[in-house]
């Protein structure tokens, strides 16, 4: 057999054979009630997975480990560099201690169905807490803590949480985040008012309680009885996951129970070759969707051990932080963004930190969250001497969409492509008329549907939202937003959102929202923001101000207005810190500003001028503003 047969059989077979293939992996979980079908498709385009099956979550991820005999395994490792402190949980430790807050949160009135926002830090609790909601079919929704209260407002008015679980503050190299003002200001903005907070005081930052509405997590936790599993429909909602949009209402995508669990239960043998009980390793954040499938959900579905991770990859104290907790937990892959990669390089670019620590366990490297450039990832593969997988993923499909299936067999690592589609991805390129482009010619990327179990069903309280964003342009396919080709031998590069979706260190922004922001200002009459490229963080937004006529005042006071106020709405990690104030925007002859040239001129990549362009003489006016900043050098 070729190397790639055994990934191509199974390929077809998930798109040929889709109730027998998925039925067939769906027997690797617990139901309470086995599902009828794989796919329900009698409402198209809405696609639902497993109906008629009825499971617990939270069941597969801890109970059903123990009940297997596998009680005393380790279930998570938390290692808080910036707290010093490290904590080991057993399955059966980390099983009782959910079900004793699934009972503390239920006696607060939280039953199945009901939303439960969760704002918290890298600590146990908070996978705890997702787990404690999935024990009770309650639909939880983590909210990232380097977003503003603003940001927290909006979910909480879209979602309707009966309860906030939060913690008093964050830890940041330098700094200590207090996130309960900012839940408290979040919740005075709100419409709608959830009944209770429950708060985790952390010695670092202890928080003030607001009488009657606030719980002290500490004595109102211990001592509960714990809470039995619920079951729900596979198609029942688990979570609501926001992420950023094209305006500044973000999108809240919806998780379902039954499909998830089976894709990532079997994603975690057969794309990440990991065995039950093995150390594995995802540096994210519980609030980004690899932090819910990949630090809480994935792992423990399948048995695995999961280091949960409070510190960065530098400055942690220094650039050998990732090795030290790889060897001394024995970690056999991680999985990263490549910013943390191109942080680590910048400060040990030969790596002469990781000669401190033995990796002989370490086997796999994966990377996602933004392009992997392929200096990074060759650089990786040179210090490492393991295989570096790219591999390409959303916050709507849950799990990945392309990526090298090393589980079932290593393909051909090539740097710059995702590697191949997943199961049940039937993945294509296509023109701006929808019409499929030959291999390795740009498009835009798109997945046939149904997609495959896992990925999102709708957004919360937004089918027609969900329509128009995702299904309307390409009848029959889901836009996935990225543009990127597929070469002769079927793998994908991703090269470039299409929409004005940024990428900051791994962190999904949206430029449109940004925008809101600096419109906002009083002094400015006109703006745009766009990405510009940063050896660090891959992308950094750049804000273009044009002002209102007789505005006066400095343009460096109205520059450091708009970077407090994107800070103070938006939150710390926009990571907004520059704009440049120019005489007016390039815009095509309709008013459609040019985004897209603007950042070739900033980035100082070659470009042709639209032929739609009003003014052609803007252009260099663009340029000429860059400069000073450190743009449009050449
Ligand atoms: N809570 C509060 N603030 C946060 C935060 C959090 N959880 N995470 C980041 N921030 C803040 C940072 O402190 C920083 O604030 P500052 O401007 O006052 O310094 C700002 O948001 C920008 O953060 P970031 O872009 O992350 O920069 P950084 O210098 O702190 O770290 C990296 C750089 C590369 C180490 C870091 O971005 C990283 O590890 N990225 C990986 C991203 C990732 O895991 N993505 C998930 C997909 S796999
Ligand atoms: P998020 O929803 O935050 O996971 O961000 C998803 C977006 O990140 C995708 O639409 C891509 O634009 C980008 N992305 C994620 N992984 C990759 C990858 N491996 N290569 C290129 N882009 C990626």
């Amino acid at each position: 057999m070729a190397v790639g047969d055994i990934y191509r059989a199974l390929h077809a077979r998930s798109l040929k054979d889709r109730e027998g293939f998925w039925l067939e992996q769906a027997a690797a979980i617990d139901w309470y009630r086995r599902p009828d079908r794989a796919l329900d498709d009698n409402a198209p385009p809405f696609y639902r997975w497993f109906p008629g099956g009825e499971l617990n979550t939270c069941h597969n991820a801890l109970d059903r480990h123990v009940d297997a005999g596998h009680g005393d395994r380790l279930a998570l490792i938390y290692d808080s560099p910036v707290t010093g402190t490290k904590r080991r949980y057993t399955y059966r430790e980390f099983r009782d201690a959910t079900a004793e807050l699934a009972g503390a949160i239920a006696a607060l009135g939280v039953g199945k169905g009901d939303r439960v926002i969760i704002y918290m830090p890298m600590i146990p609790e908070a996978a705890m807490a997702m787990l404690a909601c999935a024990r009770l079919g309650a639909v939880h929704s983590v909210v990232f803590g380097g977003f503003a209260a603003k940001e927290l407002v909006s979910r909480i008015d879209d979602c309707a949480p009966k309860l906030v679980l939060a913690a008093s503050c964050g830890i940041e190299p330098g700094r200590i985040v207090e996130y309960k003002p900012l839940l408290d200001q979040a919740l005075e903005l709100a419409k709608h008012k959830p009944a209770h907070c429950l708060i985790l005081q952390r010695p670092q930052g202890p928080a003030t309680m607001v009488d009657g509405r606030d719980l002290d997590w500490a004595t109102f936790v211990p001592g509960k009885p714990h809470a039995a599993c619920v079951p729900v429909q596979a198609t029942d909602p688990l979570y609501i996951l926001y992420t950023s949009g094209t305006t500044g209402q973000p999108k809240g995508v919806v998780r379902d129970n039954g499909g998830y669990c089976v894709a990532l239960h079997w994603s975690m043998k057969n794309l990440y070759g990991i065995a039950p009980g093995e150390v594995w390793w995802t540096a994210s954040d519980v609030g980004w969707v690899v932090g819910h499938s990949y630090i809480v959900y994935g792992p423990l579905i399948y048995g695995a051990t999961s280091i949960l991770y409070e510190g960065k990859p530098v400055g942690t104290p220094d650039a050998g932080a990732f090795w030290r907790v790889i060897a001394e937990h024995k970690a056999v892959a991680l999985f990263t963004a490549p910013t943390a990669f191109r942080a680590i390089k910048k400060e040990d670019p030969e790596g002469k930190l990781l000669k401190q620590h033995d990796l002989s366990n370490f086997r796999t490297l994966f990377l996602a969250g933004e392009r992997g450039d392929p200096p990074t990832i060759e650089w990786a593969q040179r210090l490492l001497g393991v295989p570096v997988i790219d591999h390409w993923w959303q916050t709507e499909t849950g799990w990945v969409i392309c990526g090298n299936f090393v589980g079932l067999e290593l393909m051909p690592v090539k740097p710059g492509s995702t590697s191949v589609p997943a199961p049940g991805w039937d993945i294509q390129v296509l023109d701006a008329a929808g019409r499929p482009v030959p291999a390795g010619e740009i498009g835009a990327i798109v997945g046939k549907l149904p997609m495959p179990p896992g990925t999102f069903p709708t957004l919360w309280n937004a089918d027609d939202r969900f329509r128009q964003a995702y299904l309307a342009e390409f009848p029959g396919y889901y836009k996935t937003g990225d543009a990127g080709f597929i070469d002769a031998d079927g793998y994908v590069s991703v090269m470039t959102r299409v929409d004005d979706v940024i990428n900051v260190a791994g962190h999904r922004l949206s430029t449109g929202q940004m925008e809101e922001v600096l419109a906002s200002h009083d002094a400015v009459a006109e703006c745009a923001v766009i990405g510009v490229a940063d050896d660090l963080k891959g992308q950094v937004p750049l804000g273009f101000l044009v002002l209102k006529a007789g505005v006066e005042r400095p343009h460096g006071e109205i520059v450091a207005d708009v970077v407090r106020m994107v800070r103070e709405r938006i939150g710390p990690v926009a990571f907004f810190k520059t704009a440049v104030v120019v005489g007016r925007l390039p815009k095509t002859r309709s008013g459609k500003i040019l985004r897209g040239t603007m950042q070739k001129i900033a980035d100082s990549q070659a470009y042709t001028t639209p032929a739609t362009i009003d003014d052609p003489v803007v252009l260099g006016e663009i340029g000429e503003a860059l400069k000073p900043a450190g743009y449009a050098r050449k």
